[in-house]
Order: C-alpha cells, then sequence, then structure tokens
C-alpha cells in the first residue's frame, strides 16, 4: 500500500500548475486543492463589498463572515461563498488584477494557510499555489517548481481567455503577467520562490501530458 504523499505545486501564472495537478490527482486517487481560489474569493467578496485590497484589517474582518467551499467532487472544482457560485467570477480581469495585493497580507495569509494546512492533513493530496513547499507544506514529499517563460504563458492565458470571450489583447496580458510575477515573488510574507528541495519543471515547451509524465516519474522516486 503506497503512502499517501503530499505533492506542492509552485510557481508562475499559467505555467500549467492547475492543468496538471488535477490530471495527477486524478491519477493517484488524491484531492487536488487550487490554493489560488482561495486569494481569489477573497478578492472577489472584498470588491463585492468596497474593502480595498490594502485593507488588510478590512479583509481580515471579511474573512471571518465568509464561509468558503470547495466542491472537488467536479471536473472543474466548483467554489461557493456563503452557498453562491462564484466559480466563474473569481477568475474576471478585475479579480485577477487586485488578488495580488490582497495575497501580500501577512494577516490575511495566516488564516488561509491554516485552513489550507487542515485540507491536507491527511495527505493524499496534490495542492497548487506559490508557497505551497515553503510556507503551507514545508515537509511535503514530494516538491514541484513549475515554470515557463512570460511569452508562452501570456499566450496560454490569451488563448484560454479567447475561449471565455475575454478580449484582452496579448500584449496586455503579457505585461499584467509579468507584474503580478513580479509582486508575488518581491512580497515580504512567503514570496513566490522556489523550495531548496523542490525539483525544477521548466513547461515552456512541454505538453501537458510530457508534464504530467515528468512529473509522475519525480513522485514514483519518491513512493
Ligand atoms: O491561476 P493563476 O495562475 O492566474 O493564479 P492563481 O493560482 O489563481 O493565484 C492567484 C494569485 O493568488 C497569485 O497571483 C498570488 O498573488 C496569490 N496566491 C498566493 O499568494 N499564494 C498561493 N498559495 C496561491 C495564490
Ligand atoms: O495553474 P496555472 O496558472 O499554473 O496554469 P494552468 O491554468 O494550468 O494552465 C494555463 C493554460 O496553459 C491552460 O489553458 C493549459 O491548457 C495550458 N497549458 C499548456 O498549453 N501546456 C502545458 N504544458 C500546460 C498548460
Amino acid at each position: 500500500n503506497p503512502k499517501k504523499l503530499r505533492i506542492a505545486i509552485d510557481g508562475p501564472a499559467s505555467a500549467g500548475k492547475s492543468t496538471v495537478a488535477k490530471i495527477v490527482a486524478k491519477d493517484l486517487g488524491y484531492v487536488y486543492c487550487d490554493t489560488g481560489a482561495m486569494y481569489r474569493a477573497l478578492t472577489y467578496y472584498a470588491l463585492q463589498n468596497g474593502v480595498t485590497p490594502e485593507d488588510e484589517a478590512g479583509l481580515v474582518e471579511l474573512l471571518k463572515k465568509m464561509k468558503l467551499r470547495f466542491d472537488p467532487s467536479t471536473a472543474i472544482q466548483k467554489v461557493f461563498i456563503n452557498n453562491e457560485e462564484v466559480t466563474e467570477a473569481i477568475r474576471q480581469p478585475d479579480v485577477t488584477n487586485n488578488v495580488s495585493a490582497v495575497s501580500a497580507h501577512g494577516e490575511v495569509r495566516k488564516q488561509l494557510v491554516k485552513y489550507q494546512q487542515l485540507i491536507a492533513a491527511d495527505g493524499g493530496i496534490v495542492m497548487d499555489g506559490r508557497d505551497i513547499g515553503t510556507a503551507v507544506l514545508p515537509d511535503a514529499e514530494v516538491k514541484i517548481f513549475m515554470v515557463a517563460s512570460v511569452s508562452e504563458r501570456a499566450e496560454r492565458r490569451f488563448k484560454e481567455n479567447t475561449e471565455k470571450g475575454i478580449m484582452t489583447p496579448l500584449e496586455t496580458i503579457e505585461k499584467e503577467i509579468a507584474e503580478r510575477d513580479y509582486k508575488d515573488s518581491t512580497r515580504a510574507v512567503s514570496p513566490l520562490i522556489q523550495a531548496e528541495d523542490a525539483f525544477l519543471v521548466d513547461t515552456t515547451s512541454l505538453s501537458i501530458d510530457g508534464v504530467v509524465a515528468k512529473i509522475k516519474e519525480i513522485i514514483a522516486k519518491q513512493q
């Protein structure tokens, strides 16, 4: 009976984390947890309630009133705030453009990290984000740091947007991604950084299947 591992996948926007994490979790019969969705949900709720992304105390108050629920049984992990489904709403550009400011606050992170650690407590989980290998699960059995060039990531996001009918120009997306990379990597609390014991996977010229195969190889070595 193989161990129920904790698999941490970190990296910048559109590196392919969630796509690959979902496939790997399904194959292993593990739970998949998208921690970015938590920061996005709080950002969405803040914008709805007129709390600015800079207002740390206001955000912490809001977190207390916010019942966050994930439905991992569906192919697309559904997200609910106080029983309202926000799965689509938390991917909209205004949320994307404010989420790095919201997630930079230490008190906000403290609360959400606690929740993430609770979800991962029994193992058998693939969790993706920015600080999983460094702060949320520093003793995870498998750590992956997934990267790709900014231009490749911008093109991937552009394609995704086009399918959803979001018409932001490619150059704008590239600029926004670079800006978010910068904010996430330079914040004082739990910045986006490769853990010392994480495997680096560059997906720039890899297919999704290629990335999955690579990660399975890494996991096999830890089992
Ligand atoms: O899907 P995408 O790669 O655009 O981003 P995401 O994974 O949904 O994360 C959105 C934002 O949440 C990131 O840009 C970070 O600012 C923040 N985040 C974080 O600070 N820590 C995490 N563990 C996950 C996300
Ligand atoms: O979760 P993260 O923001 O890191 O990225 P994602 O949402 O999993 O992937 C962003 C987009 O890139 C998706 O549309 C994937 O289908 C695509 N992708 C790709 O084209 N090639 C890969 N090797 C990985 C992802």
